[in-house]
Parts: structure tokens; C-alpha cells; sequence
């Protein structure tokens, strides 16, 4: 069963509230949060009283996405308020210590890649994963389009995670849609985030119904 992430990042801040609500009763697995820092990615977005607000509010889990320099600065923080915690292998971070520190808070520890990074430089921390995040666009900014080349990264990590005898979690992030979601899950996503394809809709619900049923 694939699972559905919500990025609030282009949402209506003053409005989430209600918009988790709906998304919740609407069956959404996760609620994915994007950390940005303004040095990792050139934009900057919210941080952990936020996050910590909408944990006090939400009954599904928290993926928080984090696109900062060197986050395991932050990890102690970070892991208070959130039940997935990413980061990004090109943030300058012990990779293994940091997943593992990741796990020792008790949360579940996600991996990012940018779409520079080849898969195969991963390959050797995936039995420190509870996920791998395969980005479909640069990170950012919400509202991009897909790049293919995410697909065959999928499909690579898919196969890998098999051969290594893992479980882990596949996330794709950016450009998800009702045309590109098939084939992300057809390359071996298991968790899809999408932003602008459920908040510029009117009708949320049947946006996440759509991609559901996919
Ligand atoms: C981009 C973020 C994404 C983004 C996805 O840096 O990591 O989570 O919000 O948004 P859409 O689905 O609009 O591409
Ligand atoms: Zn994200």
C-alpha cells in the first residue's frame, strides 16, 4: 500500500490547522515538513516551534525533511518533535553516526539524496535506514517539475534494498502528481510526497483519493 507525505511548504500557514485536519481525514499516512536553512538550499523555512506547534495537533506521523548545513548539529532538537527524521548526504554530516543517533532518539532515520548524487554512494549506510529519500527535483522549493531521472534512482535502490535483505521505506519528493506518481510507484517508491498537487487543489480529499487509487 503506498503511503502519502503531504508537504506543507506551499500551504496557507495561517490555515494548516484545519488543512492537517482535512488531510488526515482524508487518510494521508504522514505529514512532511521541510527544514530549510537558507545555506544547504537557497531558501529558508521554519524549524522546530513550528514543528512543534502542528506535533500538538496531528494524529499521523512527522516527516520532517531536513535541508540544512550540517544537521547533526541539530539532530537532539529536531528528533523531539518529529517520528521520521531526514537529512541530506551532501550536508557535510557523519552519515552513519548520524542515522544511528537518529535511531538511539527513537525516531525512525531517512536518508536524502539530491538528484547529483548516484545511489550507489549509499548503498553502505542503507542498514542504518528506516527510509531513503530519492529527490525528484533540487531541493528548495515546492512547485517544481519531476525529473525522470529520479526514476531509474529508484529503481536502483529498490533493487539494492532486496538484495541487502532490508525493509525500508522509499520516498520520492517533488514534481508528484497524478502523471508522475504511477511511475515512481512503478520504480519502486512506497512513499510519495506531494505539496503543490494537494494544496492547490480545492478539493483536497479528492486529490489524495486520486493518488490513492493510483
Ligand atoms: C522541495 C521540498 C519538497 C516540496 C515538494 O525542496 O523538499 O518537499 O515541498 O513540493 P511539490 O510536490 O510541490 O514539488
Ligand atoms: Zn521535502
Amino acid at each position: 500500500m503506498i503511503k502519502i507525505s503531504p508537504s506543507v511548504l506551499t500551504s496557507d500557514f495561517l490555515t494548516l490547522k484545519s488543512d492537517i485536519e482535512k488531510l488526515e481525514n482524508a487518510g494521508v499516512d504522514m505529514l512532511h515538513l521541510d527544514v530549510m536553512d537558507g545555506i544547504f538550499v537557497p531558501n529558508i523555512s521554519f524549524g522546530v516551534p513550528v514543528i512543534n506547534s502542528i506535533k500538538k495537533h496531528s494524529r499521523i506521523p512527522l516527516d520532517v525533511h531536513l535541508m540544512i548545513d550540517r544537521p547533526h548539529r541539530y539532530i537532539k532538537e529536531f528528533a523531539a518533535v518529529s517520528d521520521y527524521l531526514g537529512f541530506h548526504f551532501e550536508a557535510g554530516s557523519p552519515v552513519k553516526e548520524t542515522l544511528c543517533e537518529i535511531r538511539e532518539l527513537g525516531c525512525k532515520s531517512c536518508l536524502t539524496i539530491k538528484p547529483c548524487t548516484e545511489p550507489q554512494e549509499i548503498y553502505e549506510f542503507l542498514p542504518y535506514c528506516d527510509m531513503v529519500l530519492v529527490m525528484s527535483v533540487e531541493p528548495g522549493f515546492g512547485g517544481q517539475k519531476f525529473m525522470p531521472s529520479a526514476l531509474t534512482k529508484l529503481s536502483l535502490l529498490r533493487d539494492e534494498i532486496a538484495r541487502q535483505g532490508l525493509h525500508i521505506e522509499l520516498e520520492v519528493d517533488g514534481g508528484i502528481n497524478a502523471e508522475t506518481a504511477p511511475q515512481a510507484i512503478a520504480a519502486g517508491a512506497t512513499v510519495l510526497v506531494a505539496g503543490n498537487y494537494i494544496f492547490s487543489a480545492e478539493d483536497m480529499k479528492g486529490r489524495v483519493e486520486q493518488i490513492k487509487a493510483l
